[in-house]
């Protein structure tokens, strides 16, 4: 038995911010980050929330890849306010560190260590109901049940998961994301599609997914280009921000899988944003899941699909193609010295391995694997083992 889950309510188009005017409720508390605020993003909700007849705390200190401390500062902030909405307004950043500090809100008495257990039930919804914004086009985390909180100690990111998390109301206004300079477009536009496509092959697939996960990876391919090359293009920025939440419902019913394993690694260890990190990679993972015949072939159905051709290679090519075309590196040399690398490399393959994205790949890697395929990413050597 399998389940698809999403968001109650996903209001989306131009000005659909609109909403937050018709908001029921007595105090909301606003997760966000401080380029946002600078920006006037932060402003734009505010004054919706207001017009609503909310009182706003806004928290506006989450940075990219959010730390725990990060989280327990907001949520004793979130004590002291009792808020009953809580509103992550920005990139998978400040959308997970509102889902984390929502859960540390409600539940005062829980650590860590419950929230680690798959699955985990805290109960919530007695104190808050959860608004998410995204201004980013990218992680999907607005109406997933997932998210990410780095361990800075350690430098690991850790994958929290409970169905409880997945937002009530989704906000897809593209204007919000018309400011994110070309690097983000393109890092978070990756991003969606190594969801697409990695959600289309993960052991927990289903017909309830391939419609969603095809057509997003289209969607991005087609728009990515344009968003990038300019952000001021509304129709190509619409397009993206509904690709990426598309993308976003796609993994929320199947996962990820070894792209984002290694992917999350790389980005703790060698801080490479998401999703250059997921979209790098990912033509590697391609490479080695495609000794299985049957993956091979669901590789090859995703290239006809998106006409590019009809095997597991003509996708890699496409992949390739769109990321010279938006400027993205597609070896880890271009932009790590070698030193660095050869000094992580062990580091980078424990983490990988004991990522829990790993248990969805469709191929399970041996121990010896995981460096193997970050030498082969690093010199842009194509996979041949
Ligand atoms: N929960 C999930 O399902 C899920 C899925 C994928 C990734 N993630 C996590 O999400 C995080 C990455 O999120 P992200 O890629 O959206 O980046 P991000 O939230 O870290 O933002 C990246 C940068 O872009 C800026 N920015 C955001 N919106 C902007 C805008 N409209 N205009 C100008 N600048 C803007 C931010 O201020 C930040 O500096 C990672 O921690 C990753 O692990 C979570
Ligand atoms: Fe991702």
């Amino acid at each position: 038995m399998w389940r698809f889950r999403s968001p109650r309510a996903i209001y989306f188009g131009r000005g659909s911010i609109k909403y937050l005017e018709g908001l029921e409720g007595k105090r909301a508390f606003v997760v966000t980050d401080p380029i946002l605020k600078q920006l006037g993003i932060v402003d734009r909700v505010v004054e919706k929330l207001g017009k609503a007849g909310l009182e706003v705390r806004v928290f506006a200190e989450v940075e990219p890849n959010p730390s725990k401390e990060t989280v327990e500062r907001g949520a004793v902030q979130m004590r002291e306010f009792e808020p009953d909405w809580i509103v992550g307004l920005g990139g998978g950043s400040s959308m997970d560190a509102a889902k984390a500090m929502w859960v540390f809100y409600e539940r005062p008495d829980w650590t860590w260590k419950n929230l680690m257990v798959p699955g985990a039930k805290p109960g919530l919804r007695k104190k808050a109901r959860l608004i998410t914004i995204p201004t980013t086009s990218g992680t999907g985390s607005d109406v997933t049940w997932a998210f990410i909180i780095t361990d800075t100690q350690a430098q690991r990111k850790m994958a929290f998961a409970s169905s409880e998390v997945v937002a009530d109301t989704v906000v897809l206004d593209a204007a919000l994301a018309q400011k994110m300079p070309p690097r983000v477009t393109v890092d978070t536009g990756l991003d969606a599609l190594t969801h697409a496509i990695e959600s289309f092959v993960a052991t927990l697939r289903s017909d309830f997914v391939d419609g969603l996960a095809l057509r997003s990876a289209e969607m991005v391919m087609r728009w990515l280009p344009k968003a990038a090359a300019n952000g001021n293009d509304l129709e190509a920025r619409e397009h993206m921000h509904n690709a990426a939440t598309i993308a976003g419902l796609a993994i929320g019913s199947s996962n990820v899988a070894l792209a984002h394993a290694l992917g999350h690694s790389l980005g703790a260890t060698l801080h490479v944003t998401h999703g250059r990190s997921v979209g790098l990679l990912h033509p590697y993972v391609i490479q080695f899941n495609r000794r299985k015949k049957p993956v091979a072939d669901l590789y090859g159905e995703v290239a006809y699909h998106l006409r590019v051709g009809e095997t597991a290679e003509d996708l890699v090519s496409a992949l390739r193609g769109l990321m010279k075309r938006v400027e993205s590196p597609l070896a880890l040399k271009e932009f790590i010295p070698r030193d660095d690398f050869d000094r992580s490399l062990a580091a980078l393959a424990e983490k990988a391995q004991s990522d829990p994205c790993t248990l969805t790949n469709p191929v399970t890697p041996k121990p010896e694997e995981y460096p193997k395929l970050f030498q082969y990413a690093y010199e842009g050597k194509d996979v041949d083992f």
